[in-house]
Order: structure tokens, then sequence, then C-alpha cells
């Protein structure tokens, strides 16, 4: 099986940047190919565009407003995800007119972000409790808005959701219906425990069991006289799953444009378009060797970066630094820059207020990850 870190040694950008270009980084920073992110994201946009299952692709994978539109220019969606209501908020000022939070808001400053995201876009909201119902209706009617809601289900990941035959579902549904300012619009049910399964047939077997669990749901507000238009959920290793359920109406992946080094071992017909570039600054033995990237530049609760580069692996990450193993042969100077995967996206993306996009030949540009959550103002 080919990995995606074995697809990049042979992939389009650590061979094709001119070196002058690599050379010009600002590192330590992150790289997108985006040729290799527009590859993939016209990918998926073939697939959604022919499938009755659409895609809602969730911003929080990159928070990067100018990546997003040429997800939704590609097609085969039907509205952007997010996960904060900051994110919601700025999705909603960029002019992205269908806004889903796929997460619980009850927080007052969560609550009037939302509202504020209401003013210039649909904005759905996932709610699993009376009580954001409540908080919903109240400020809704404050702020004079509108917003959808979704049940979540909990279909297996054990974190938010109502857990199947909860007594709670149906009186919920009742109080959004009752509410003249929300609009009952289905279930959210995402398979979150199942999306980074190596075993493709495992995953299969997770998504169809997520999917019963939401059909005998679906089924029970049917009874209760109440539809569910939309039933989301699904992620980047679940993406064309869901389909033969039939269950799902739209699918909430973010991580296939970029992809991490924990998609990549999963064989997805997603290539790796993220790249964290760092500069050799220790050679200090033949075997080690030392990068100005680590922990304020990448994560590793999904591993180690892994560098492009053959014979190098990174042993570990701190503050500033990456240590790195480095294999008899390889070449590797002081002063040299490397490329490495990250293991994570969604939080190393996190750390960074932009990304440096490689258009190809000279051209860099820096495109601002303008989802992050600037505390500007304790008002
Ligand atoms: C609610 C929700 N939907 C979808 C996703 C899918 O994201 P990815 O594309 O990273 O699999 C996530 C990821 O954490 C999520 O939390």
């Amino acid at each position: 099986m080919t990995t995606s870190l074995e697809r990049a040694r042979g992939a389009t950008l650590p061979e094709a940047i001119p070196p002058e270009t690599l050379a010009r980084l600002p590192t330590p920073c992150l790289l997108v190919d985006l040729a290799a992110a527009d590859r993939n994201i016209a990918r998926a946009a073939d697939y959604y565009a022919k499938a009755p299952v659409k895609l809602r692709p969730h911003f929080k994978a990159h928070k990067c407003t100018q990546l997003m539109r040429r997800q939704l220019a590609a097609g085969g969606c039907v509205g952007v995800t997010c996960a904060t209501p900051h994110e919601a908020e700025v999705l909603a000022h960029e002019g992205f007119p269908r806004i889903l939070v796929a997460n619980q808001v009850i927080n007052r400053e969560g609550l009037r972000a939302l509202s504020r995201a209401a003013r210039q876009a649909q904005v759905s909201v996932a709610v699993d409790s009376l009580a954001h119902v409540n908080a919903l209706t109240r400020t809704a009617a404050e702020q004079q808005v509108r917003f959808g809601v979704l049940i979540e289900i909990d279909v297996g990941m054990g974190r938010c959701g109502l857990p199947l035959g909860s007594d709670q579902l149906v009186p919920i549904a009742r109080a959004t219906n009752a509410s003249k300012r929300l609009d009952f619009e289905g279930l959210q049910g995402y398979e979150g425990h199942a999306v980074h399964k190596d075993d493709r047939a495992l995953r299969r077997t997770m998504v169809w069991q997520a999917a019963q669990v939401l059909r005998a749901e679906r089924a029970r507000l049917e009874e209760a006289g109440f539809e569910c238009q939309v039933i989301s959920g699904g992620g980047s290793g679940t993406w064309d799953l869901a389909e033969e359920t039939g269950v799902w109406t739209d699918i909430q992946a973010g991580s296939y444009v970029l992809m991490d080094s924990e998609y990549g071992s999963l064989n997805l017909p997603f290539e790796p378009a993220l790249y964290c570039a760092a500069t050799v600054i220790s050679r200090r033995s033949s075997e080690s060797g030392v990068l100005n990237a680590g922990l304020k530049e990448l994560t590793v609760e999904g591993g180690m970066p892994r560098p492009v580069r053959a014979g190098l692996r990174v042993l570990g990450l701190s503050d500033e630094h990456a240590r790195l193993a480095v294999a008899p042969g390889t070449s590797l100077e002081v002063g040299d820059t490397v490329l490495m995967i990250p293991g994570h996206i969604d939080p190393a993306i996190n750390l960074h207020p932009a990304l440096v996009v490689w258009e190809g030949g000279d051209q860099l540009s820096l495109w601002p990850v303008d989802g992050r959550r600037a505390l500007t103002s304790l008002d």
C-alpha cells in the first residue's frame, strides 16, 4: 500500500519546487502545494457532484477562507461546516451563505458570535439538550435572527450527542419546533471513532453501525411527526462510505484538502498538500540534525512530523526545535530546507497566522489563516 509519505516523495512539490524558491521560504512556516490541494478539491467535488450525498466541507481543518472558496467553487457542496461560533462569524463576514456549526454553543460570547453570523448568513447549529434550544431561542429573539437546528446523536464516538434511544430526542425536536425563531432541520451524527481506522473494511462496518443508529433515531422522530431533511456527519476517512448506507445527506470532510500523515496511511485518493518547512540549524554529529521548528509550529498528537527527504526521521519536538535522526549516506547540510508532513493538520495550522502558498515556479503568496480566534476585547 502506498502511503502519503511515499506519494509525497515522488509527487510534485518536493521535487518540483525550484531550489531558489525553497531557499526563500520564511522558515519555520507551513507551505501549501496549491496544485496538489486543487487536485484533492477536484477529486472530492467530482465525486459529490455525481453522488446523492453532498459535501459540507469542514472549515476547522485549515481555517483559511481562500481555500474554502476554492472548495465551494469546485462544486458538489451544500454549504460549509465549522466548529466554533467565531469561525461561523468569519465565514459569514466573508460571504459564505450557508453555515453549519457542528457543535453545541452555550457560552455568552459564542451565542453573540452566532447571532452576528446569522445576520449575514443562514446559520444552523448542533444541539443535544433543551438548554441549547432555550439559549438559541432567547438569543434569536433578542437579536432578531433565526437559527437552523440539528439534534446531534452520539453514533459511537462518545463525545457530544444524545445516546441512542434517549428520551430527550422528541422533546428537543418539539421545543425547537415550538420556537418561532428556530427551524428543525434534522440530525447530526459524526462517526469520529471510525475516520482514522487503517482498515477500510473496519471503517465501512463502523459507518454502517453509525448509520443504523441514525436510521433508528430518524424513525422515532418521523413517528412523532418530525421530518429530517438533513442528516450531516462524516469525515475525510469515511468520505465515500456514507453514500452506500443511504442515511447521511451531507459529509463534513475537511482534512482531505491538505491531508496529514495520520490520514496519509489510509490510502485515500488524496495527496499531501501541506508541509512544514524548516531549516537545518545544527548537524552536531553524522547521525543527528536539528531543525528550527518545534511545538510552536507543529503538534505531536497525530505522531511526529514526517520529513519528505529519505533518510530523515523526527525523534522529538521541543518548543523551538525538531531533533532528527539522519541515516548514513543522507546528504543534509546546515542551512538546508527540510519539508515535513504534519501528523495532524488542524491544530498545527491553528499555530500559524498565515499559510505560504506555492502556486508553481517561483510564485509564493501568503494566505491568512483568518478563521483563527484572536481575542481582542472583553466587551
Ligand atoms: C463534527 C466533525 N465533523 C467532521 C469532522 C471531519 O474532519 P476530517 O476531515 O478531519 O475527518 C470532524 C473532525 O474532527 C468533526 O469534529
